[in-house]
């Protein structure tokens, strides 16, 4: 028999995140203010935390994780098991090997939790009281909440109200866990109170619920602001999941021939490839690299320029595939997908060549399809975010189907969708109701 299932052990949890900025083949252009007005640059430490901000430009090569950190880390279940989709490649009839990663076992339903611990860790130990943030699918503020609930903090949520309507129990889960939400643009912040009076239904975005925090988190001394996505330190603390995905392949003796997965800012698709663009990189190793989006924000097919992360030009510009700080995009059910710029670090790598997306229908029913296959060979839900990870996993293996290619494909799950069964009947609705 050979096992589906690949665990680590406790004490095989990685205990360094991968810096890969020393290792990227050209320097990262570096974060920088617009030619006028007040210095965003100067103005970072005000919204984030001294640790973070040297991590968004430290040049080690790995960064150790603090033993609370790992402490944390396992109370949240890590290490997370790889599993081989022998039934879903059954059904598939595919030569390919497939494997996921199984971020769908956090305990608040995503990967975020991977850096929401650090980064509250980090803010408690400056002697911060409050976090603030924005959320689009909420999973990001549902991660922070657990995070500031187990480590002592407040924290403030402005959640994207195209999402935040149809997500009610994501509302009940956050408040559970002690955070205030507002539904974002919202009536705390004059930002949110203009876009109301110029439309009182606005949708929301992600750039205008950045704008929103950042501007929450600035007025209070006490407080910072927490980004879950794009930012280099994020990803660092992502790369917790492709670095036990390389333990794991060692273990089998197997390695991936394509990595793949779904890309909203770029923090769970940068978590699993960056430790293999690595050895890319640095040892030449044939791999491919796959992002997947939504054709309602196409971030990665955007312009390599330089960009506002938020709505209000309050951040620093960053230099990264972009749709533009200003664009509104229809919402969809996998509103983490939603976002105008995708982070440097991959944007840099995709204008290299490094990196492949794969572009899905906006009105989501073939990835919803997708995702259908696999709860129903593999057993569990993931979030529609995922759904776009598994789609293109499938596609990838009917490929191999074709050509009779024997690959070894590797992608991430990088939720669950437990909360998400609204946009699983809006999107199957009929399909489900006609095999019941
Ligand atoms: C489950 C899940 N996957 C993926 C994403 C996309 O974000 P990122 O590109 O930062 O991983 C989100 C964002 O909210 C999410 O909730």
């Amino acid at each position: 028999m050979t096992t589906t299932k690949i665990p680590l052990e406790v004490d095989e949890l990685p205990k360094r995140w991968y810096n890969i900025l020393p290792d990227l083949p050209l320097p990262l252009p570096p974060p920088k203010d617009p030619e006028d007005g007040a210095s965003r640059l100067q103005n970072l430490p005000n919204i984030f935390s001294m640790e973070i901000l040297k991590q968004e430009a430290a040049t080690d090569r790995y960064i150790p994780i603090p033993e609370e950190v790992r402490e944390l880390y396992i109370q949240s279940g890590r290490p997370r098991p790889l599993y081989r989709a022998k039934r879903l490649e059954k059904i598939l009839g595919t030569p390919a090997k497939l494997y996921y990663k199984s971020e769908f076992y956090s305990p608040t339903g995503s990967h975020k939790v991977n850096t929401a611990i650090p980064q509250a860790y980090y803010a408690k130990k400056q002697g911060i009281e409050r976090m603030v943030t924005e959320t689009g699918a909420g999973q990001w503020g549902t991660a922070l909440a657990y995070a500031c609930s187990l480590i002592g903090l407040d924290l403030t949520v402005y959640w994207v109200r195209a999402a935040s309507t149809w997500k009610k129990s994501r509302r009940h889960f956050m408040q559970l866990l002690g955070a205030t939400v507002f539904d974002s643009p919202s009536n705390n912040t004059s930002i949110g109170k203009q876009l109301l009076l110029d439309d009182p239904q606005h949708v929301g975005s992600l750039g205008i619920a950045i704008a929103e925090a950042v501007q929450d988190a600035q007025a209070d001394q006490k407080a910072i602001y927490s980004l879950g996505s794009v930012l280099n330190h994020v990803l660092l603390h992502q790369t917790i999941i492709g670095l036990e995905c390389q333990k794991q392949f060692k273990k089998i003796d197997q390695y991936p021939d394509v990595v793949i997965s779904c890309l909203g800012g770029g923090s769970n698709f940068g978590g699993i490839a960056i430790p293999f663009l690595r050895d890319r990189i640095i040892d030449k190793r044939n791999i491919k690299f796959i992002a997947t989006q939504s054709a309602a924000a196409p971030n990665l097919t955007g312009e390599y320029r330089y960009d506002y992360g938020d709505y209000a030009e309050q951040t620093p510009l960053l230099k990264m595939c972009t749709l533009g700080h200003k664009t509104s995009f229809t919402p969809i059910k996998a509103d983490g997908l939603r976002y105008h710029g995708a982070a440097p670090i991959i944007s840099a790598l995709r204008h290299q060549g490094f990196i492949d997306t794969i572009i899905y229908p906006q009105d989501e029913s073939y990835v919803f399809n997708k995702a259908k296959l696999f709860v129903r060979s593999e057993g569990f839900l993931p979030a529609p975010e995922s759904a776009y990870s598994i789609a293109a996993a499938i596609d990838e293996a009917m490929k191999c189907k074709k050509t009779g290619e024997k690959k070894t494909i590797l992608f991430n799950v990088s939720g669950h969708g437990f909360m998400d069964m609204d946009g699983y009947e809006e999107k199957l609705l009929r399909s489900l109701k006609a095999s019941s």
